[in-house]
């Protein structure tokens, strides 16, 4: 996918003229691309490149990516750790570390791309959703870039840009199914197109994230010397690879069987009180761990996967029943940081066979928050020509905001009985 000369001259022309004109804030003119810019095949060619800042929650990402979908640069900092450590993320806090970073973060995923501000296409920001505070740094940040380049800024709807990371590194046309499961959401939907998508389920309470998060921190795992630098969800994985499933049998919850949507609030409970429970038992105190936190782990995983798994099966017979997906050459897209999980891969992948799809999972430095996914959305509604910012300086970030036209209500409507399934 690239620009051939002639277009890349007029483009680069459009984009100066839209500078000279704009001696206002406001950017007013953008080139508009159509999809064979990007996809001529001259031998004289250039490609275009797109800046990416995430600041949404507590990782500062910046990176830069071309339209073939190359990351020419990539800059992350984490606060995984300190999340950790403090038991959570604290908006203010996670703050202060984005700005102590997010300059240089920018500057190295610049420098590594080997480009200047004023040479980029398009700089792409989370805007939305995500916690106020840290927000706001990314957006400052591009608003000082845009300022002193003229560049476009395209704003960026964060669970947006986890949908559509795996079509950088896959082809997948639209429609496909998409489940993202993070920190802060459980989503699954129809991605009909880069901007629209249909919502068949969500999160009622808690997200997977969430109650991989306080269970973990509940055991207290941050003590294990294999567990440091991993996130809640990260040691969860670890210590249940030496764990039974069926040592401790999660409710079964949210049992409605009709619903489209998540609620992991029960199961979280459940497994905090268990573990309770068992370090009186065994007499535990300050810092030391349950002597069976494997089996608890393993157990508390499974029950995720087996309520992932529910649902999914749903979603693709109601897709299946109001032709929502291809026939042939289904694809489910499972994103955000949970989908780093092998085990729920697995099992997901068996849902999968079962319904002729096939599971793409982007690795999983791309399913957790990084600046490489919000380029390559920008990337994408750059190629679209649709997703500018107007009026860049004005612009403001969303910290709620919903995902997709929302037919859950009709996905519960239907009476959908599910078959058995082995996930295992
Ligand atoms: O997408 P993400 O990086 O940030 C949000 O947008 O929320 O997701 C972070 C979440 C955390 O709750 C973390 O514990 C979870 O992803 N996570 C995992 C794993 N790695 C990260 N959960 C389960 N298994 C993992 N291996
Ligand atoms: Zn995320």
């Amino acid at each position: 996918m690239v620009f051939n000369h002639m277009t890349f001259s007029m483009f680069r022309y459009c984009k100066t003229a839209a500078r000279i004109l704009n001696n206002s804030r406001k950017i007013d003119k953008y080139p508009v691309y159509s999809l064979s810019d990007f996809t001529s095949a001259a031998p004289n060619k250039t490609r275009a490149r797109v800046l990416g800042i995430e600041t949404s929650c507590d990782d500062t990402g910046a990176a830069v990516v071309d339209s073939d979908g190359n990351i020419v640069g990539n800059a992350l900092h984490s606060q995984t750790s300190v999340s950790v450590a403090l038991g959570g993320v604290l908006p203010r806090y996670a703050r202060a570390i984005h700005q102590q970073h997010i300059k240089n973060v920018v500057k190295d995923a610049l420098c590594q791309a080997n480009i200047q501000v004023k040479d980029l296409d398009a700089i792409a920001v989370t805007v939305k959703p995500g916690l106020a505070p840290c927000l706001e740094v990314g957006l400052t940040h591009a608003k000082r870039l845009v300022e002193e380049s003229r560049v476009p800024m395209i704003p960026i709807h964060h669970m947006e840009a986890h949908a559509l990371t795996a079509r950088m590194i896959e082809q997948i046309a639209f429609p496909f199914l998409v489940l993202l499961v993070s920190g802060g959401h459980c989503l699954l939907s129809v991605a009909k197109d880069i901007d629209d998508f249909l919502l068949l389920g969500t999160c009622l309470d808690s997200s997977p994230g969430e109650a991989f998060d306080k269970v973990a921190r509940r055991l207290k795992l941050k003590n294990l010397p294999q567990c440091n630098g991993l996130s809640g969800g990260g040691m969860i994985e670890l210590l249940a690879r030496d764990g039974d499933i069926e040592a401790i049998p999660a409710p079964n919850v949210h049992s409605d069987q009709n619903a489209s949507s998540f609620s992991f609030a029960g199961i979280k409970s459940q497994y905090l009180r268990y573990i309770e429970e068992e370090e009186i038992k065994q007499g535990i105190v300050a810092s030391h761990v349950i002597s069976n936190a494997s089996d608890m782990c393993a157990s508390f995983q499974y029950a995720v996967l087996k309520h992932l798994a529910k649902r999914l099966q749903r979603a693709f017979i109601y897709c299946d029943t109001f032709e929502l997906l291809p026939e042939h050459n289904k694809t489910l897209v499972i994103s955000g940081g949970v989908a780093c999980n092998q085990f729920l891969r697995q099992g997901l992948q068996k849902v999968c066979d079962h319904y002729n799809s096939r599971l793409i999972c982007p690795p999983p430095h791309l399913c957790t928050d990084n600046g490489i996914m919000i380029a390559w959305n920008g990337m994408e509604k750059l190629k679209a020509g649709r997703g500018f910012a107007e009026d860049p300086l004005t612009m403001r970030y969303t910290p709620k905001s919903p995902f997709g036209t929302d037919i859950t209500a009709e996905v519960a409507k239907v009476s959908i009985k599910l078959p058995k399934l082995k996930l295992l």
